[in-house]
């Protein structure tokens, strides 16, 4: 007699979400990791304070809820939003997993849209949801807003939806919200996920406390892994009606964040300097990388986020192992339902130039 007859077929029969490489183990310079999305100037100062001054009260159990962190929110976002729309958790991804956890039952449907963050598929098919892909259409990668409207079914529970989008980089415009949030019946969760909102340059772009003033149905996702550069920590947020999020506090369970998060968490917010020369960094980056791009000829997504989404001239897997025989770690994207891409994080100056030359000399 074994257990493995009591194991639940949704969880063992698909793979899960494949992080980046850590090493590269035959280079042996310097490693220039692009791969991902992560900040390249470290993480907020003010934060790393936060958490060496937390140290001292290791011993202790953290705060039962996230009051302290939703407080502070509530006063980032100028109290635009309330603190008991808010959720905190460890990581976007968790705040996504809780989601799901809270709105999927056995057989319900989502519908994500490819190429789309790998973790909305696996964390459904764990939950034994059917996922319904309506890939994104044309060469400028577009929502189908009808394919979306007409997939749904009385089982859809969950519409996934990323602005900018990971991996493509392009942002939803306002006009294309309204236009699907319109038409998607109001009992849908819309899954509004602006991890890269810092990094947006577009005038149309929409954040999801702006919908959230017309469609109750919408759940924004937030993470402090980017702008704020605290990805080891593991620390995010969602917020939504006070209506879903009281319903959600309830999935989620006491003692959940470790203090040193919440008050990194808290102290990365009101750094607004580190922010500030974050999104400097990223968007020259955006710009040098840009024109070298063009230089070389190499096809790419206009990008609102601190990655571009490339198509190269050569197989992709064969792209990615040149450039990591030069000490360039990016991303391909066979499991994100883009093969024959692959996304590269915009660097800092040293990481850019490093790349920039690796790619002259592979491409030309
Ligand atoms: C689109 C998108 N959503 C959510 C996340 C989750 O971020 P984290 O779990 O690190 O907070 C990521 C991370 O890469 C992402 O790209």
């Amino acid at each position: 007699m074994s257990l493995n007859k009591h194991f639940k077929s949704h969880f063992t029969v698909r793979g899960g979400y494949k992080g980046g490489n850590a090493s590269i183990a035959a280079y042996e310079g310097k490693v220039y990791k692009l791969s991902s999305n992560e900040n390249p100037n470290g993480a907020s100062p003010l934060a790393v304070k936060a958490i060496s001054d937390a140290l001292v009260d290791l011993n202790r159990y953290p705060d039962q809820t996230d009051i302290r962190l939703r407080e502070a929110l509530e006063l980032y976002y100028e109290k635009t939003v309330d603190k008991d729309q808010f959720i905190c958790g460890n990581s976007g991804s968790e705040i996504i997993n809780l989601v799901i956890k809270g709105f999927i039952s056995m057989g319900d449907e989502v519908i994500i849209s490819s190429p789309y963050f790998v973790p909305y598929k696996s964390f459904s098919l764990w939950a034994g949801a059917a996922v319904k892909d309506i890939p994104l259409k044309g060469a400028n990668f577009e929502l189908d807003i009808d394919g979306i409207v007409s997939a749904c079914t009385e089982r859809t529970r969950i519409v996934y939806l990323t602005s900018p989008n990971n991996p493509t980089g392009r942002h939803i415009p306002q006009e294309d919200l309204n236009s699907l949030l319109d038409k998607l019946p109001s009992d849908i969760v819309v899954l509004y996920d602006e991890v890269y909102w810092h990094f947006v340059e577009a005038d149309d772009y929409c954040r999801g406390f702006e919908l959230l003033k017309s469609y109750p149905n919408i759940i924004a996702i937030n993470s402090f892994s980017k702008a704020y550069g605290l990805a080891a920590l593991r620390i995010g947020y969602g917020y939504m009606s006070k209506e879903v999020a009281a319903y959600l506090r309830q999935v989620r369970r006491p003692f959940l964040l470790p203090k040193l998060n919440i008050d990194a968490a808290i102290a990365a917010l009101s750094d607004s300097s580190f922010i500030k020369m974050t999104v400097d960094v990223v968007l020259s980056g955006k710009r040098l990388l840009k024109n070298e791009f063009d230089k070389l000829n190499l096809s790419y997504l206009e990008t609102q986020a601190n990655f571009f989404f490339v198509y190269p001239p050569m197989d992709a897997d064969k792209f990615v192992e040149e450039l990591e025989k030069r000490g360039i770690l990016i991303r391909p994207l066979n499991n994100f339902g883009a093969s024959g891409f692959v996304r590269i994080t915009i660097g800092n100056e040293e990481a850019n130039k490093a790349l920039i030359l690796a790619l002259q000399e592979i491409l030309s």
